[in-house]
């Protein structure tokens, strides 16, 4: 018998639907049980976004500050497989519920010597969050095998008036009627049951040796140069901006209202008016740059943390 603990947070259900995909096959399979713990916040976080709680969430994210969860029912002395965490990003980074239950004393226990399979439902910037995941994972002993990350395929101005639409009025559908549908397609949710394959062999076998290989030759992990430049770089600015508003106060703290507006602004600005600028700088330096950015590509799809 193998057992597999899954724990995820997930606000619309979009990341759930993934990671329910991604077990199908070791679902059905007799000889595994499956512990899901579905982390819950204490408060919960809102969902839709009133459009402050949205911007208040960016400190707490970025600086990987844990906050409450409800009591986890796992047995943390049982002893695991194999752990899927399964997690959407906030601002660059884990959201504050993953970060608050890898810094919890039960993941350090389930955690130590047991391998581990990320599974990201993001918009397109993924790859931060990711690196702050793979050091929370390698803290408490942890081993990461896999990274299933899939995103919104959309143009990224596209995806983020999209996804600001879907946010803050929780419906996941055509803005205006002209829009694309915000979020991970439901073509690429259905397809995710693909990676169920290889996950199950390795579990049985007990080998992960060419497992994120295999994942990466079927698609799981899908990476623009660009994109993933300009996160690198604003995740920086994040993190200054994020002190600059910490040092007004805690999680709803009135007194930081008006630096969170300065920043919503500024991201805004960035996004719209500077990011279309960075991409075109980017490509047109590119062969410059070719072989650097090539090796920054293979190691963010893979699970080594350096
Ligand atoms: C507060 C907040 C910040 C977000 N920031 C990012 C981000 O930086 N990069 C990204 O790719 N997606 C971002 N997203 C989108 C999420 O990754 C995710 O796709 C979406 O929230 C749906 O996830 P769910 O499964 O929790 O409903 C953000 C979402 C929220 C709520």
């Amino acid at each position: 018998m193998k057992k597999v603990l899954v724990v995820t947070y997930s606000q619309s259900g979009q990341l759930d639907r993934i990671v329910k995909n991604v077990i199908r096959k070791t679902e059905d399979a007799p000889s595994v049980q499956i512990d899901h713990e579905v982390l819950m916040p204490e408060p919960e976080f809102p969902f839709p976004w009133p459009d402050m709680s949205f911007w208040d969430a960016m400190p707490e994210s970025v600086r990987k500050i844990p906050s409450r969860l409800k009591p986890l029912q796992f047995n943390p002395d049982e002893k695991y497989d194999l752990i899927i965490l399964g997690y959407p990003i906030w601002f660059l980074s884990p959201p504050v519920p993953l970060t608050t239950f890898l810094k919890s004393e039960e993941a350090k226990e389930v955690m130590t010597g047991t391998p581990i399979i990320t599974v990201i439902g993001a918009r397109n910037m993924w790859v931060s969050a990711q690196e702050d995941i793979k050091k929370m994972i390698v803290d408490n002993g942890g081993v990461l095998k896999g990274n299933i990350a899939l995103h919104d395929r959309h143009q990224n101005l596209l995806s983020v008036v999209t996804i600001i639409y879907w946010l803050m009025t929780g419906k996941k559908d055509r803005y205006l009627g002209i829009f694309p549908k915000p979020g991970v397609s439901d073509k690429d949710i259905e397809q995710a049951e693909r990676f169920g394959k290889p996950i199950h062999e390795a579990l049985h076998s007990g080998n992960y040796t060419n497992l994120q290989n295999n994942l990466r030759e079927m698609g799981a992990v899908e990476l623009a140069p660009d994109i993933t430049s300009i996160e690198r770089k604003a995740k920086r600015i994040f993190y200054i901006w994020s002190g600059f508003i910490l040092k007004k106060g805690g999680p709803g703290a009135k007194e930081r209202i008006g630096r969170l507006k300065m920043f919503k602004w500024y991201l805004l600005f960035v996004i719209f008016a500077v990011s279309p600028i960075a991409s075109l700088v980017f490509y047109l330096t590119y062969p410059l740059f070719y072989r650097r950015i090539r090796k920054n590509m293979t190691y963010f799809k893979g699970v080594a943390l350096r």
